[in-house]
């Protein structure tokens, strides 16, 4: 029998659903989109049941589209945005809309969290900081400003935990998504009752944690005729997106790392040891391999960087154009340097004053120095993060890079060139979708592990080697821009207090 999967991926600006066969390859695929609410600045909101309705109707398509048949779906998987807050009431009906990981509204409850539980033990065991992003701050933000939705509260789960919820009938998580709460003791995998009961949340209202690989429930008969799927098919735990994205490139075992250029840049490291960062830098989280975790470096404008300079300073160029006109310039952008600091920075210095920066400015320099300046520091801003994942001891001698930068072959390089370390790409490009439809295959007994069900459905397509004499030259501008941060610190404060 043919088996195929399903990997759903609930993403910010929409749904991602893929049908995959056993080998990885895809079949058909179907997006829907749905908007972002922000009420206030710095609020960021959306409502489940976009997403679940996104979800439902991006699988009907794929099942349409590629006709295979129900009974030959093995296994769903989801994937999805982190850390957003949905909450249900008695009868599982969507109380408000969910706070968003990118919503900024809980400084004050990140300080009482910090307070409650103490900065030491609470990265002790939830593995971070007090932050913004993260779900606790969240819950403790509405039983403070809407108590009577608090009051009605039964149910609290994540983004994909509400589709699986809508696809299964179980309240449900898995330890990837459930690291991103603060509310896991993640050493242990399991809900932290210490935490739980300083912030006084009632662990009655969480989901049960699951492994990633492993089937949370199974597609109920109402949710069968809406999406095209055979009663009874299994559903996976799934991965937080970041998670799912290392399965989908094959980073399951130590020493394997990728980079992403989105948006935002990751850098992110499996560790099959866990290790926590005492400053905070860096999330530790648990990854979607049983047993292991990953440790990630996130900074704020990677892509956003180029897009800004685009817009404004190169609006009638693509970036294919821009690429071209960067190779022309020298390694070190002839003598400049720029901080991507466009949206404050969490790794590696957690600050939310600081700022974008070009140093070294000359009457020379033109758009050219500029963009290839643009780009170099990004790579360094995510060398910072390698550096750090590097320093707490994890093995990185393998990396892929993803995401819409990394497209661009020159980038690529440059990372290889930057990191001193090969970049790869795989071929498929799906990389969450692709991570939870492996996670699908292991729970539907497909392949008996995450690294092997890895090695049968994700095919690794070229690598970029590291050019030793350009390493050297990089590292000697990589140490004036580590050194410009720390003299600069006190001006952004400064600055943004005017
Ligand atoms: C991870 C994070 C993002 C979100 C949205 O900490 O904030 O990756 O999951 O994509």
């Amino acid at each position: 029998m043919k088996a195929y999967l399903i990997g759903i991926d609930l993403g910010t600006s929409g749904t991602k659903t893929v049908l995959f066969d056993s080998d990885g390859t895809v079949l058909a695929e179907a997006t829907e989109e749905y908007p972002l609410y922000q009420p206030q600045n710095g609020w960021a909101e959306q409502d489940p049941d976009d997403w679940a309705r996104a979800g439902i109707q991006t699988v009907r398509r794929v099942m349409e589209k590629s006709g295979v048949s129900p009974g030959d779906v093995a296994g769903v998987g989801i994937s999805g945005q982190m850390h957003g807050l949905v909450m249900l009431d008695a009868d599982g009906k969507v109380l408000r809309k969910s706070i968003i990981w990118c919503d900024q509204r809980t400084a004050k409850e990140c300080e009482e969290i910090t307070r409650r539980v103490g900065r030491e033990k609470l990265i002790g065991i939830t593995a971070n900081p007090a932050l913004t992003g993260f779900t606790a701050s969240k819950i403790l933000w509405v039983r403070a400003n809407e108590p009577e939705v608090y009051a009605r509260c039964r149910h609290i789960l994540l983004p994909k935990d509400y589709l699986r919820y809508r696809l299964t009938g179980e309240f449900a998580t898995e330890v990837s998504d459930a690291s991103g709460m603060q509310l896991l003791d993640v050493p242990a995998r399991r809900w932290s009752g210490e935490v739980l009961k300083a912030l006084e949340i009632d662990p009655a209202l969480l989901g049960r944690v699951y492994e990633s690989p492993e089937v949370t429930g199974y597609v109920t008969a109402d949710a069968a005729a809406a999406t095209g799927l055979a009663e009874g098919t299994p559903v996976v735990g799934g991965a937080g997106d970041n998670a799912a994205a290392a399965v989908g490139t094959g980073v399951v075992t130590d020493g394997s790392a990728f980079a992403t250029i989105g948006t935002s840049g990751v850098v992110y490291a499996h560790s099959d040891k866990i290790a926590i960062d005492p400053l905070g830098r860096v999330h530790t989280f648990c990854c979607a391999v049983p047993g292991a975790w990953h440790i990630m470096g996130v900074m704020q404008a990677a892509g956003l960087s180029v897009q800004w300079f685009r817009n404004n300073l190169a609006p009638d160029m693509s970036y294919a154009e821009l690429d071209r006109l960067a190779e022309k310039v020298p390694v070190g952008a002839d003598r400049l340097i720029y901080l991507p600091y466009l949206m404050g920075e969490r790794t590696p210095h957690l600050d939310a004053d600081c700022r974008g920066v070009f140093f070294g400015l000359s009457a020379r320099h033109g758009r050219a120095e500029m963009v290839r300046a643009v780009m170099e520091g990004v790579s360094y801003s995510m060398r910072d993060g390698l550096e750090i994942l590097k320093g707490m001891g994890t093995d990185i001698s393998r990396i892929y890079a993803c995401g819409g930068g990394a497209k661009s072959a020159f980038w690529r390089q440059m990372l290889a060139d930057v990191f001193g370390v090969a970049a790869r790409t795989v071929e498929c490009t799906e990389g969450p979708a692709l991570g939870v439809a492996v996670l699908a295959a292991v729970g539907a007994g497909i392949y008996p592990t995450v690294p092997e069900a890895c090695r049968a459905m994700i095919h690794d397509r070229d690598e970029l080697k590291p050019d030793a004499e350009k390493h050297d030259r990089y590292n000697e501008f990589y140490r004036v821009y580590t050194g410009l941060y720390p003299r600069l610190k006190d001006s952004f404060k400064e600055l943004a207090e005017l």
